[in-house]
Formats: structure tokens, C-alpha cells, sequence
């Protein structure tokens, strides 16, 4: 793989020092927890895929609360040695090649903000085959990536892209991400048209191939409600943000 390591060992500490905010779980996290439960029900004892798992940010608690066994991979070593020292029994495996997992063993899949930083074609690809592989048949994977009406629109935690620029696929796009005020940090993505993402996935193998641009609706609100149970939510007026759709969901079956 051509992936640059570096950069993302040298992000580990800042990524994971941001945490997870309100918005990152109301339009990325939650939606992706939504769909693995749609298709596989009850997550407690699955054997769920998380690919370009970082420090382990979503997978930790979707064991913790969902009870689900959320395995890891990344190639990055600094943010697979993160997320073993927060998780010491887990499962972190850094990417080297082909995954570690048998053929048709996985009950589910999700990637998050991984895909936006592949910048070739073959490369996802690759991902994407690898991923179909170890599931089960019949079984989802879930991608979250970026909206790309949203690009060069500052939303409440980050912004991908230049205002007014024009993006071709595969283009380099940076996008920010604002702590505080006047504190922020950028990073390299690719951009690619979310056909692009669904016809990697559709190559790979998998069927029923559907994106959709994620709403606050009852069932998000569900799973808000029980976060906040366990004492994990930010405490926000998530209304404030409520109009902002900074991401898109796409899911196949094996
Ligand atoms: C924006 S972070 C997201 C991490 C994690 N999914 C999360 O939501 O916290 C992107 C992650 O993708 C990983 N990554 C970059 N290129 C990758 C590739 N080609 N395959 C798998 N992971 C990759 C990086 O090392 C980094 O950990």
C-alpha cells in the first residue's frame, strides 16, 4: 500500500486528544451503530470489523455499551499502540497486507472517515475485497464519509475543503478541524464523489449498495437516549446543530 504512515502517526496524539464530539456521534457515529443494528439485531457478541479503527475512538464503546466483539485494524502503529493501551484485551492488528481474519468469519463491518483518506482507486479496492472477504454472507459494511455538498461549509467541529474550490476525484483536500475558537488543526483526505465509494464497494462484491445522507430522526434519538445512560454523551444542545449534514452512509451486504 502507498499509504503514508507518518502522517498518522504524527496525528495519534491530537486525534485522540479530540475525543469524540456531539457532532461526530449524532452525523457519523450513531447512523453507522444504526445500520449494524438494522442488519445484524442485537450487536452483543458479534464479531464486528473495524477498519482504519485509529485509537479505537467507536470501537471501544461499541464494546463497552453494545456489547459487541469489535476487532480493530489500522496502519498506523502509533494509533494501534494507543488504542491496545486503552484496550489491553482487545484485538488491534496494524495493517500490513492481507487482514488476519479467515474467510466468511465476521458478522459486520464498518469503516469511519477511512475511505476519504485512501487516495487511489486500487487501493480501496483492495480494502474493500479484503473487507468482503472475512464477512459472512449476507452480512453489512457500513462507510461513513463526508458529504460533499458540504465541502468548503464550515460546520460546528470541522471543514472539509476550500471555500469556493473545485475538487476533481482524487484531488488532495484538506480539512480542518476546530477545537476552540481560534484553535484548529488540517489534515489530507482525498476527494472522491460518493459514486465513486459505492462502486467500490459494488467491484468488491457487495449487493444492495444504498448511500444516504444522515438525519436526526427517533431512532438516533434512541440511541442517543442510551449513550446518555451510560454516562458517555457530551453534555450539548445538540439542536444547535441539527441542521448541519456534514456526512454521507453507505452500506452493502455481502
Ligand atoms: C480520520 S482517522 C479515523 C479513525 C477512526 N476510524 C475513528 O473514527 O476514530 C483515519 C484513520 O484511517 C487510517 N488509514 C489511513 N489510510 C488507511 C488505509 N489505506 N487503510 C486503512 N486505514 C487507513 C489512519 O491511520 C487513521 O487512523
Amino acid at each position: 500500500m502507498d499509504y503514508d504512515k507518518r502522517y498518522w502517526n504524527k496525528a495519534t496524539s491530537f486525534y485522540t486528544k479530540l475525543g469524540i464530539p456531539w457532532q461526530w456521534l449524532k452525523d457519523g457515529y450513531i447512523p453507522v451503530i444504526i445500520e449494524l443494528k438494522k442488519a445484524i439485531g442485537d450487536l452483543r457478541g458479534k464479531q464486528i470489523l473495524d477498519y482504519g479503527c485509529g485509537a479505537g475512538k467507536i470501537t471501544r464503546p461499541l464494546k463497552l455499551f453494545y456489547g459487541a466483539e469489535v476487532q480493530g485494524i489500522d496502519p498506523s502503529d502509533n494509533m494501534i499502540q494507543e488504542a491496545r493501551k486503552a484496550d489491553p484485551v482487545g484485538r488491534y492488528e496494524l495493517l500490513t497486507g492481507d487482514f488476519p481474519w479467515p474467510d466468511s468469519t465476521l458478522d459486520g463491518a464498518m469503516s469511519n472517515w477511512v475511505f476519504v483518506d485512501i487516495g487511489s482507486l486500487e487501493e480501496m479496492d483492495t480494502a474493500a475485497r479484503e473487507i468482503y472477504r472475512v464477512l459472512k454472507p449476507g452480512e453489512p459494511f457500513v462507510m461513513l464519509v463526508n458529504n460533499e455538498e458540504y465541502i468548503g461549509k464550515r460546520t460546528s467541529t470541522y471543514q472539509n475543503g476550500k471555500t469556493g474550490k473545485t475538487y476533481n476525484p482524487g484531488d488532495e483536500i484538506m480539512v480542518t478541524y476546530f477545537i476552540k475558537e481560534n484553535e484548529s488543526i488540517e489534515f489530507k483526505d482525498y476527494y472522491w464523489p460518493i459514486e465513486t465509494y459505492c462502486s467500490v464497494m459494488e467491484r468488491a462484491g457487495f449487493r444492495e449498495v444504498t448511500s444516504y445522507v444522515p438525519e436526526l430522526n427517533p431512532r438516533t434519538i434512541e440511541e442517543i437516549e442510551f449513550l446518555q445512560s451510560n454516562d458517555f454523551f457530551p453534555d450539548v444542545d445538540y439542536q444547535a446543530v441539527v441542521d448541519e449534514k456534514p456526512t454521507v452512509i453507505i452500506v452493502g451486504k455481502k
